[in-house]
């Protein structure tokens, strides 16, 4: 995601001011932003203050946290957020995903997986690919892939399947045949994901900082990747008890290759290999 605009006017903030945002973004979303993130802040919120015409970082937050803030909160987090994302990015997982635990579900036939953080698409497609790749006859698995995150704006591109062909650019040939098909019309630089991967995919938005999810049945597999990244020890805490939770015994969660869970940090997995986690069979 772009973050400056050069020809952008920044606004002043004051340290309150600051301390204010930092203070409802971590409440409301969990991303801790310490001090050094002043400057990235300003960069991302002043052209937002100058769409609304207001003139100060203060008139912004009563804005945010006001009775009538039609959203604004959700808005500013689109703007905040950073959405980094890649078809077959950290491509161990999906190795594992088709050598290790498909392998094992072989019997039943059935798999529900969350993507949670899913930013615009490109990961829950992937692992749709995979699976439908892996998998001998893909029609008689029971897949499920449900897809979140905290932003409405990368939910609403990732559902769209719509990707600029510059995305793709790095796959092989025969995976962007099969499952990507060119856009008719004006839009000939784009390409969309084939309804037979895209039909695996359910889209919601949850926070991740809820104590509760939208989620019925049992996971077999997590994948929150470079999201916790964001989040300060506490709240990765809690989101890995809460993720704990909702899979099923031996249950997979895959993290962030910058990610460890960390040695004295409260945690109920054990290790499996670098980035992978399992809850006890
Ligand atoms: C860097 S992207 C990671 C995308 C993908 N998982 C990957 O590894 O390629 C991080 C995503 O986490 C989302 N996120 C941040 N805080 C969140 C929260 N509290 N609940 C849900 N999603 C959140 C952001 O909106 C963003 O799309």
């Amino acid at each position: 995601m772009a973050i400056e605009d050069e020809t952008w006017m920044n606004y002043a903030i004051t340290d309150k001011e600051f301390q204010c945002f930092s203070n409802l973004i971590y409440q409301q979303s969990g991303i801790a932003l310490s001090g050094g993130k002043k400057a990235l802040l300003v960069s991302r919120l002043s052209r937002r203050l100058s769409e609304l015409g207001l003139k100060t970082f203060h008139a912004y937050y009563e804005r945010v946290v006001g009775e009538h803030s039609d959203g604004e909160f959700t808005h500013m987090l689109d703007l905040i957020s950073t959405n980094k994302t890649d078809f077959f990015r950290e491509p161990r997982h999906f190795e594992f995903l088709r050598n290790q635990i498909l392998p094992e579900l072989q019997h039943i036939k059935k798999i529900r997986i969350w993507s949670a953080g899913c930013s615009s698409g490109e990961e829950p497609y992937t692992i749709a690919i995979t699976m439908h790749d892996a998998l001998i006859s893909p029609s008689q698995w029971d897949c499920k892939i449900l897809a979140s995150d905290i932003s409405t704006r990368v939910l609403a591109k990732a559902a769209s399947g719509i990707y600029d062909l510059e995305r793709v650019r790095d796959l092989p040939g025969e995976v962007i045949r099969r499952h990507f098909i060119r856009e008719k019309g004006e839009r000939l630089d784009t390409i969309r994901v084939k309804p037979h991967i895209s039909d695996m995919v359910v889209f919601r938005r949850i926070n991740l900082m809820d104590e509760r999810y939208p989620i019925k049945s049992r996971l077999d597999v997590i994948f929150c990747r470079n999201v916790m990244i964001y989040f300060d020890r506490t709240v990765q805490e809690r989101l890995l008890s809460k993720f704990h939770r909702y899979l099923k015994p031996g249950g997979y969660l895959f993290i962030g290759h910058s990610e460890t869970l960390q040695l004295g940090q409260q945690h109920q997995f054990y290790y499996v290999e670098p980035t992978i986690y399992r809850k006890e069979p």
